[in-house]
């Protein structure tokens, strides 16, 4: 049976960046950032990714290097028979309803690359871009085709493997991000009247963050950095000894936060110099940046440019989602990885096709007085992922002695006794009654 592992460290953090860096930080961060306060948003935001995102990405590293196991195995290895192994499988169908929705994004990115390069975006009007966004997303023949091609391509790099796929891919598509983003970013900030969109993301202005936005920004922390489904754990157990974890961590977390700021330097500017609305919601990157990037010189280019990299940003997550379907389910059995990737792929697109005509015939169909992309969207983001979070903030301090959590994580490079307690003792008090808030206003229980 062969095994897969990292072939370097940098590709492992660029995968494992790569999963984190998404839909979450691209089109979620700005939009909520808009609606949420701005700056305010920002700077909890950044508080909760370090002081509760950071330990539990810590800690699902240490469970996937210790055991060497896909997400499943390695509950049932550490706490074999118990109730903690639901973790894993937790994880698994969180990363399956996840997939089946942000594959319909995915497919979103897609069709308005293909309308971008074809020119049906030139020379519309603001209206015209949400029009014809929302007149795309209602058509379900050309939304479910983009969908496919998005999952196909998420199966084609999968198949191919950890090492060939998804890290050949990730060190070629995470430096280009970083650098057409740079380009967007730095013809975003030379624009007339450019800074007070900066101001709006930077200068924190606390009478406009309310408790929901303080809850959306713990939302977004866990969403962003992949935490809390086991994924790290599953990408971590291809990992050497040699990896030193912490410090593979607080390199995705400043690369995670470097884009979610790019990409607020990238939109905002924008919005404020053209007298558009930072609170458009959902709508802001596809139906406000055509319009943004319109009224520049070479616009479409730099719109094609950024759907690019968007599409790559995308992807990465998607690898992610898909590995850890795959890695449970041939127990890293290499032979079956091209069947499982296929037969999974294509099960999880055949789920998310409810959700894609959430927007177009089955708008008017409701559950729980939400159509199905909603109430996949929603269960994902306000349930299963911050339950996951607390299982494993929980599991780790239960289940697992200090010694052995000491030394997993000081493997590859010395780390201090303070650090570590430090670390410990986050995830295990303010992690869990962080998400136990969340939870209890997510209920109604709750209202603070
Ligand atoms: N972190 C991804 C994003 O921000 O788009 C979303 C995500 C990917 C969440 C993989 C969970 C996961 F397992």
């Amino acid at each position: 049976m062969s095994q897969e592992h990292w072939k370097s460290k940098i590709g492992f953090i660029l995968a494992a960046a790569g999963s984190a860096i998404g839909l979450g930080a691209i089109w979620k961060f700005p939009y909520i950032a808009g609606t949420g306060g701005g700056g305010a948003f920002f700077l909890i935001f950044l508080l909760f990714t370090v002081i509760l995102g950071a330990p539990l990405l810590i800690g699902e590293f240490i469970i996937g290097r210790r055991t060497k196991l896909d997400a499943v195995s390695a509950y049932q290895k550490i706490a074999p028979g118990s109730f903690w192994t639901v973790i894993g499988r937790l994880g698994v169908v969180t990363c399956f309803i996840l997939l089946s929705f942000y594959s319909v994004i995915g497919g979103w990115i897609i069709i308005y690359l293909f309308e971008a390069i074809r020119g049906s975006l030139d020379g519309l009007s603001q209206d015209g871009y949400g029009t014809l966004f929302n007149d795309i997303i209602a058509n379900p023949g050309p939304t479910l085709f983009a969908q496919f091609l998005f999952m196909l391509i998420a199966i084609l790099v999968v198949a191919k493997g950890v090492q060939k796929g998804i890290e050949v891919t990730s060190k070629i598509m995470m430096p280009a991000l970083f650098l057409l983003f740079l380009v967007l970013v730095i013809r975003s900030v030379s624009l007339d009247g450019s800074m007070e969109g900066i101001k709006f993301l930077l200068v924190p202005d606390f009478s406009k963050l309310t408790s929901e936005s303080v809850l959306f920004a713990l939302g977004q922390a866990f969403f962003t950095l992949s935490v809390g489904v086991s994924v790290m754990v599953t990408y971590a157990s291809y990992l050497p000894k040699t990896q030193h974890l912490p410090q593979a961590a607080f390199s995705i977390i400043i690369i995670n936060i470097f884009v979610a700021l790019l990409a607020g330097l990238a939109i905002f500017p924008g919005v404020f110099s053209f007298g558009l609305e930072p609170d458009a919601g959902p709508v802001l990157i596809f139906a406000v940046l055509p319009a943004v990037f319109s009224n520049m010189q070479f616009g479409t280019l730099f719109f094609i440019i950024f759907l690019l990299l968007f599409l790559f940003a995308a992807l990465t997550s998607a690898f992610s989602m898909l590995e850890i379907f795959v890695a449970a389910t041939t127990k890293k059995d290499n032979t079956k990885r091209t069947k499982r990737s296929w037969q999974l792929g294509m099960l999880i697109f055949l789920v998310g096709i409810p959700s894609c005509l959430s927007y177009g015939v089955l708008s008017d169909f409701l559950l729980f007085d939400k159509t199905i992309f909603d109430l996949f969207d929603y269960t994902v983001s306000n349930i299963l992922m911050p339950l996951g979070a607390l299982l494993i903030s929980l599991f780790i301090p239960l289940r697992m002695s200090k010694s052995m959590l000491y030394e997993e994580m000081a493997l590859g490079s010395n780390v201090g006794k303070v650090f570590f307690h430090i670390w410990y003792y986050v995830l295990k008090y303010v992690t869990p009654i962080a998400i136990i808030i969340v939870f209890l206003d997510v209920l109604g229980l709750w209202d603070f």
